[in-house]
């Protein structure tokens, strides 16, 4: 089947229960983190058609057809989110970061004007294990100019 990666279309071969997250990394999207595996820490979160989803447990056919991003195709956007986490102190292991900036970044699909409310719900699955999420706060509503 034919995948379409941050703009680039991939020939790849899989089987009916491969997950996008095993997909990815197969390419060389290395951003894409396992975590729980099981659909309950956001740490391997991509975008698919600008909506935010968890790659673990996201089979890879039903991403045919379908827009992905990883963290490395939002180029300059990712970079100011990455640079406005590491200013506000968010950004320890650093292992949360590409799922979290992905989340921002759908949420800003979605959203382009959010209340403190709505980022709080919107990021509340996205879980860290190094920070207690108020730098990461502080950085999103600089992002958004709040
Ligand atoms: S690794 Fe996918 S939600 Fe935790
Ligand atoms: S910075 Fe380490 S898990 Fe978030």
């Amino acid at each position: 089947m034919e995948l379409l990666v941050n703009n680039k279309k991939y020939k790849i071969d899989t089987s009916p229960d491969e997950k996008l997250l095993d997909t990815l990394r197969k390419l060389g999207f290395n951003s894409v983190r396992r975590g729980c595996n099981t659909a309950s820490c956001c740490v391997c979160t991509v975008i698919v058609d600008k909506k935010p989803v968890l790659s673990c447990s996201y089979l890879t056919n039903r991403a045919a057809g379908k827009e992905i991003f990883t963290v490395e195709g939002f180029g300059d956007k990712a970079k100011k989110i990455a640079s406005l986490l590491a200013e506000e102190g968010a950004d320890q292991c650093g292992y949360c970061g590409p799922a979290l900036i992905n989340t921002i970044i759908g949420l800003e699909f979605e959203n382009d004007k959010p209340t403190i409310d709505e980022i709080n719900d919107f990021l509340k699955a996205n879980l860290c294990r190094c920070t207690g999420y108020q730098g990461q706060l502080r950085a999103i509503e600089k992002y958004f100019n709040i």
